[in-house]
């Protein structure tokens, strides 16, 4: 509930501005998917390339993001609810500001993820499904996680003993276990161009 004598400011720059200046429309573009199914990976080289091109373009990571803003949430599914909650928030920011903002958090709960897709206009928020079965992550298993979950020293795990639910119509489909990675970057870019050139760029 927000507090009855706290007051909306509106912005003096707008969203409409910011697009105008940066030549391209702003946006979330949402990647979910199990850890280890190359959700940063893909978003931090499709930033990487949209930003030579010339883009505004930010990315905001699953382990990053609990390193700092998110540091006191852990793994129940009351605190990873509120762990989208938050980012949803950030990245509306980032969209007002005129940034194209790619997400690469679990996000395993498919109500979470149609909130935020409220949260923002209606061709603002692109669901982009990093697919890959958990037989292929935990083969990946960069971080040493699945093997740790296994043994029972991370309780709550995405795809162990966490469930995760899959986009049910998502925007976009990267399938990471039958592609390679610069495959799927290359898709991710595409995309998010030809949405963002809806704008005029
Ligand atoms: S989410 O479920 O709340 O969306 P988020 O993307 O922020 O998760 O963080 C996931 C990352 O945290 C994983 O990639 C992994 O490195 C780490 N992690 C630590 N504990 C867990 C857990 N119990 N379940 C899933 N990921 C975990």
């Amino acid at each position: 509930m927000v507090n009855k004598d706290i007051v909306w400011h509106e912005a003096s720059i707008t969203k409409h501005e910011y697009h105008e200046k940066n030549k391209h429309k702003s946006s979330i573009i949402w990647l979910t998917g199990l850890s280890g199914s190359g959700k940063s990976t893909i978003a931090n080289a499709a930033a990487r390339e949209l930003f030579e091109e010339g883009y505004q373009v930010t990315v905001l990571d699953g382990d990053n993001v609990r390193h700092g803003l998110n540091k006191d949430l852990g793994f129940s599914d009351e605190d990873r609810k509120e762990n989208i909650r938050r980012i949803g928030e950030v990245a509306k920011l980032f969209v007002e500001q005129g940034t194209i903002v790619i997400t690469a958090f679990i996000s395993p709960f498919k109500e979470d993820r149609d909130v935020i897709r409220q949260l923002v206009e209606e061709d603002e928020f692109h669901e982009v499904y990093v697919n890959c079965d958990l037989e292929t992550c935990e083969q990946r298993d960069p971080k040493g996680l699945y093997k740790k979950a296994r043994n029972g020293e991370i309780p709550f795990f995405t795809g162990i003993d966490s469930p995760y639910e899959e986009p049910e119509a998502p925007e976009l489909v990267l399938d990471t276990s039958q592609n390679d990675r610069n495959a799927c970057k290359n898709q991710l870019v595409e995309y998010v161009k030809t949405h963002a050139k809806s704008f005029g760029k």
